[in-house]
């Protein structure tokens, strides 16, 4: 027969019951059934064998029985709150810490005051997220007529489908995938892996390509939410490889050396270089020859690429976009360490409905891939939605050709703004921002004069920019400003308000 303890403590300062709580761990040892500490304010009843704290109990009367032995308790107050917390994994805490970045803060303070021209016209103006309001109106035109015709009806799409995608889904975005990265060329819906956006693409091939502590090579400026989507579950590093505005942040071969070395020196392994083409911040794209030469890098390093081309549709300059993908086609290439991600949240301006994709030649990659998608899958209805969508022609070249008109009217409106106020900026051709050089109104020529004027920006002016430190720029006072979030209206009201930041930095001076 075993034996049963049963103690009853009671206690009125909360110190005191944490004391007797540490003495749990004994109380296991010795088989005891239950182990109760009561106090004034705040009692806790726990089960040795369970870290789980009973909080909602509030019996006057508790009986145990347990281990060959009967325990009585009464009391008149119960638990309502645990004294100690359970602890949380070691993962979980740089993730549920506040992340102080510019990027985030910004984020935050446009969501607490967001501006509208007549609900709130001293709210904070978003120039800090790359959405594309421009076209929206052409996507609620196509759902209004067709949504109950692609949503309804046929039931059996309520049931589970193919996490990685439906097949008439894959072959939908197959389609759109070879209009808007190049027109010549196929694609395979079996290279095609559809996953909830393209963060979740980036983190899969991520997990796929390297192993915990391993390192991507990532040209800068660079879109910040890579240091949140490449790193947090896959423990994954990011290696900035510094581009310089004496170059247009274009990359170099000897850039991407160097960043190589730096990585090995300190221990790393580096899995592979990630890309933005076309360049979230910086909206350049790359040539065909730098893509032969990454291309030549990666087969010498013996890594993988992934090629993040999100913004492929959405090139409103006079140049052209080259998707990795038809450099593999022309030359002879080893082409299973080549990844493509794609999206339809900014070309098509539904980020909301989380549609992303993977291509990879990779057999082993797009194996591991589609099993991954089970935690990043598109629901069911979106997909039968799209597919109606992708496939309307019609719509499809109105709304590329639309949007890339808009936009176009719109970065030319944003950078005659710019240049009235004698501010410089880079000639971007695609995407949704504009990488602006507001050095001249920073107080000293650091990362620190940097974020003292972004946060005039945000707090004085109540304009949302993105810092470059917060894109890793090497060089203090660039701003991404994103164009695509405001209506053209308002851009000699973000012109009025950069202006009154510029006259208090030269006020200051
Ligand atoms: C370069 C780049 N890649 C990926 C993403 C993530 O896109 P999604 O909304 O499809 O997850 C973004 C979003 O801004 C981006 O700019």
């Amino acid at each position: 027969m075993g034996c049963f303890f049963c103690w009853i403590v009671v206690s009125f300062q909360r110190g005191i019951a944490r004391e007797i709580e540490a003495q749990n761990k004994w109380a296991q040892r010795v088989e005891m059934s239950y182990f109760f500490v009561l106090s004034a304010d705040d009692a806790l009843l726990r089960s040795p064998s369970s870290s789980r704290t009973r909080t909602s109990m509030r019996p006057t009367l508790a009986l145990q029985v347990r281990g060959g032995g009967l325990g009585l308790l009464m009391c008149s107050h119960l638990p309502r709150k645990s004294v100690v917390p359970a602890p949380l994994s070691r993962r979980a805490v740089p993730i549920y810490r506040p992340n102080h970045s510019p990027y985030y803060v910004g984020l935050d303070r446009v969501r607490e005051d967001p501006y509208d021209r007549v609900a709130n016209p001293h709210g904070v103006i978003q120039l800090g997220l790359s959405d594309n309001k421009l076209c929206l109106d052409l996507i609620e035109d196509w759902m209004s007529k067709h949504f109950e015709s692609s949503a309804i009806g046929g039931g059996d799409f309520a049931m589970y489908q193919p996490f990685d995608g439906m097949p008439e889904m894959k072959l939908a975005m197959a389609g759109f995938m070879s209009k808007v990265l190049g027109g010549t060329l196929s694609f395979d819906p079996s290279n095609v892996v559809l996953t909830a956006g393209a963060t979740p693409a980036i983190e899969i091939l991520c997990f796929c390509l390297a192993d915990h502590g391993n390192a991507f090579l990532v040209p800068t400026p660079y879109y910040p939410g890579f240091d949140r989507d490449m790193t947090w579950r896959t423990g994954v590093e990011v290696i900035p490889v510094h581009c310089r505005s004496a170059d247009s942040f274009t990359l170099s071969i000897t850039a991407l050396d160097q960043a190589f070395d730096q990585a090995m020196k300190k221990g790393l392994k580096v899995s592979g270089v990630l890309i933005s083409n076309p360049s979230n911040p910086v909206g350049n794209l790359l040539s065909r020859d730098m893509l032969c030469n990454l291309l030549e890098f990666a087969r010498e390093k013996n890594i993988h690429i992934i090629s993040d081309e999100i913004f492929a549709g959405s090139v409103h300059g006079d140049a052209e976009f080259v998707s990795m993908l038809e450099i593999l086609d022309l030359v002879e290439y080893d082409k299973g360490r080549v990844h493509v991600v794609y999206g339809l949240s900014k070309d098509l301006s539904v980020a909301g409905f989380r549609v992303g994709a993977i291509h990879s030649y990779n057999e082993d990659v797009l194996a591991a891939s589609k099993k991954l998608t089970r935690f990043s899958s598109i629901s069911s209805l979106t997909q039968r939605l799209l597919v109606p969508m992708l496939t309307d022609s019609g719509f499809i070249n109105t709304f590329l050709g639309t949007n890339r008109d808009r936009s176009r009217e719109t970065y030319k409106l944003f950078v005659e703004g710019l240049e009235q106020l004698g501010v410089n900026y880079l000639d971007s051709v695609a995407g949704s921002y504009c990488w602006v050089d507001m050095g001249g109104f920073m107080s000293s020529y650091s990362e620190k004069g940097e974020l003292e004027l972004w946060e005039k920006l945000l707090e004085v002016s109540k304009v949302n920019a993105t810092p470059g430190s917060a894109c890793h720029c090497a060089e203090p006072g660039w701003f991404r400003c994103c164009f695509t979030t405001i209506l053209k209206d308002d851009i000699p009201v973000v012109m009025d308000r950069i202006n009154k930041v510029a006259k208090l930095c030269k006020h200051a001076r």
